[in-house]
């Protein structure tokens, strides 16, 4: 007989790497805490279903992939090659997202590009049920599919999220205002030579590259979002490390006000966040 310890030992062994393997075990053996299941028996189904996801890790395939989810805040998201693997800072911009959302009551909120759901989601489980109203959005039907599946994890809080699908606003009805825009759009220029060679593997071309200098997503998004926002609304976009200076720049020839530039936790150039009067 296997434990479910043994099979973290030997897993550990193979990929060199405990955390990686504990949550490699975990996924194979569905539980949630591989430390109160050490000493459980395993079947030889868990271990066929560990060997199929060894495999893929070794093969290169990101982690995130592999075990088919992964936590972005309070969520348990799903993920697969149809949408981006949600990043930490992301989870910093939805933070501010949140602030500025919970200053307004009643409150509708936009997520632009929304791939796992990550964003829109999430703001939707943590902001009060009632006065509460988030859109999520996306070009790619494949993308909105997966976040579909992860709103059924947010409980509740469902009942408050429209899904849309098209090319940024012109997925909505003109009439339709916010108080808070939030974006992760695609800002990496094309051909970047920075990016990870899983990123360019694995992860969906659309949801990372934007024109030659990495900004047309931006621009469109700037461009458009005045109209849409209610009278003192605000825009949050997650931009390049690089691109403070040029989308703050833009913000302000769009007519934003106060348009501010704040690093995430490593140090980063990496929120845009601005309101119109
Ligand atoms: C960087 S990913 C962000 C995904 C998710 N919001 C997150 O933060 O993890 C960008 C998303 O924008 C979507 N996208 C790309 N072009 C778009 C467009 N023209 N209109 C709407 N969504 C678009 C992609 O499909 C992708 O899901």
């Amino acid at each position: 007989m296997t434990t479910v310890g043994e099979l973290w030992a030997s897993t550990t062994e193979v990929i060199g790497d405990r955390n990686h393997a504990r949550w490699l075990v975990e996924t194979a053996v569905s539980v949630d805490s591989i430390d109160e299941a050490v000493a459980e028996p395993v079947t030889d189904r868990m271990v066929a279903h560990l060997d199929r996801m060894v495999a893929r890790y070794r093969g290169g395939e990101p982690l995130q992939y592999v075990l088919g989810h992964w936590a972005f805040r309070h969520l348990e998201l799903a993920v697969d090659p149809r949408v981006l693997i949600p990043r930490s800072e992301t989870e910093e911009v939805t933070g501010v997202a949140l602030t500025i959302a919970r200053r307004v009551h009643p409150r509708r909120v936009l997520e632009l590009g929304t791939g796992s759901g990550a964003i829109g989601l999430s703001m939707a489980y943590e902001l009060p049920i009632e006065g509460t109203e988030v859109w999520i959005t996306d070009i790619d039907p494949d993308a909105l599919d997966v976040a579909r599946a992860n709103l059924a994890g947010i409980g509740r809080a469902a009942r408050n999220v429209r899904i849309a699908a098209g090319s940024w606003f012109d997925a909505l009805d003109t009439s339709l205002r916010f108080d808070v825009i939030v974006s992760n759009p695609p800002y990496i220029a094309d051909g970047d030579l920075e990016v990870a060679t899983d990123v360019l593997e694995y992860e969906p071309h659309r949801a990372l590259f934007s024109g030659s200098d990495g900004l047309d997503a931006i621009r469109e998004i700037v461009s458009g979002a005045p109209a849409r926002l209610r009278s003192g609304g605000s825009l949050v976009l997650e931009i390049g490390y690089r691109q403070g200076a040029t989308v703050r720049s833009l913000l302000l020839a769009a007519g934003f006000s106060g348009a501010e530039i704040i690093p995430d936790a490593a140090g980063l150039d990496r929120i845009a966040v601005a309101s119109v009067p």
